[in-house]
C-alpha cells in the first residue's frame, strides 16, 4: 500500500535578506548592505556565550542604566557609551571608565559590550583584572594544563576587551610587566580596550615628588592613584589607548538598599 508522502513544507527563506546574510538599507539616497538579523541573532548568542558577562552582571544593558531624576550626573557617562557602541570601528578608540564604588563602571562597561554584540557581532571579551593575573599565576603550575598562552591568547585576539577593575591587585614587578605585555600588545595590534577603575587618573607618587607639600596632602586625603598602581608609562599609554570617562554619582547599591527600606 502507498503511503502519501508526508507534507513536506519547502523551507521558508527569510523574508528580509533572502537567506544571504545582508539586507539592503538606504540612507538618504545612499544604498547599502548591512549584516541581516537572522545571522546577527544566530551569531550574538554565540558571542554573549564566548565573552564571560559574570552572571552578577547578566543583567546590565545600556538602556536601563539609569541616568535621570536624582543619577542625572550619570547622563554625560551614559552619552559617551552610547556614542562609543554607535561609532565603532569607526572609532575604535576605546574607553577608561573611572568613579568610586558602586558607581555604575561595570555596568556600563557590560552594556556597551552586549550592545556592540547584538547589534554589530563583534567578538567581545569581558576580564576582571584579578581573576585575569590570578589564572596567568595558576598556569605557572606545573600540574595545570593551561600554559600561560592559553589563558592569554583570547586576552590578546578578542577584538573588544572589558578589563574590569584596573589596579585593584597590589602592584608588585610582575603585575607590572603583565599589565603592560597585555596593553602594549593590543595597542600594537590596534585592539579596542574598555577600562574601568577605581583609582583616580592622577601620577604616581614619585620618590622625588613624594616630598613636595601637595603630594604629602594628596596621598593623605586622596590615597593611592592609578600612576601609582599601574605605573606611570601604563598610565600614559592608556591616555592613547582610551578616552577618559568620570562617573560621578553615589554607590547605586547604597541608593538600592535605602530605596527599598522606604
Ligand atoms: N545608573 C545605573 N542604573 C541602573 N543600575 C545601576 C546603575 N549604576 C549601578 N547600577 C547597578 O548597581 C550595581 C553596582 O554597579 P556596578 O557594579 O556597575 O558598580 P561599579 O562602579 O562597577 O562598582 P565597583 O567599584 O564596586 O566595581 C549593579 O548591580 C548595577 O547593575
Ligand atoms: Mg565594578
Ligand atoms: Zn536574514
Amino acid at each position: 500500500m502507498n503511503h502519501p508522502l508526508p507534507n513536506s513544507q519547502p523551507p521558508t527563506l527569510c523574508p528580509l535578506c533572502d537567506d544571504t546574510g545582508w539586507k539592503p538599507i538606504s540612507q538618504g539616497n545612499i544604498r547599502r548592505v548591512t549584516r541581516c538579523d537572522c545571522r546577527l541573532h544566530a551569531r550574538s548568542l554565540s558571542l554573549l556565550e564566548a565573552a564571560r558577562i559574570p552572571k552578577r552582571y547578566e543583567h546590565c544593558e545600556l538602556a536601563n542604566f539609569e541616568c535621570d531624576g536624582p543619577h542625572r550626573s550619570l547622563f554625560p557617562a551614559r552619552h559617551a557609551a552610547n556614542k562609543f557602541a554607535e561609532e565603532y570601528p569607526l572609532d575604535t578608540t576605546g574607553l577608561l571608565l573611572i568613579g568610586s564604588i558602586g558607581v555604575g563602571k561595570t555596568h556600563l562597561a557590560v552594556g556597551i559590550l552586549k550592545e556592540l554584540i547584538q547589534s554589530k557581532g563583534i567578538p567581545c571579551l569581558f576580564y576582571d583584572y584579578r581573576e585575569l593575573l590570578k589564572e596567568i599565576q595558576n598556569s605557572y603550575n606545573s600540574s595545570v594544563q593551561a600554559t600561560e598562552l592559553d589563558v592569554l591568547r583570547p586576552v590578546f585576539e578578542t577584538e573588544v576587551l572589558v578589563l574590569d577593575e584596573l589596579g585593584a591587585v597590589k602592584p608588585t614587578e610582575w603585575v607590572w610587566d603583565t599589565v603592560s605585555l597585555i596593553l602594549n600588545s593590543r595597542y600594537n595590534d590596534n585592539k579596542t580596550t574598555i577600562i574601568t577603575t577605581n583609582f583616580p587618573n592622577e601620577p604616581a607618587h614619585t620618590a622625588e615628588a613624594a616630598n613636595s607639600e601637595f603630594t604629602r596632602a594628596r596621598r593623605a586625603t586622596a590615597g593611592e592613584t592609578l600612576g601609582d598602581r599601574i605605573g606611570e608609562r601604563m598610565r600614559s599609554r592608556l591616555h592613547e589607548m582610551c578616552r577618559i570617562v568620570q562617573l560621578q554619582g553615589a554607590d547605586f547599591r547604597q541608593t538600592m538598599k535605602s530605596a527599598s527600606f522606604r
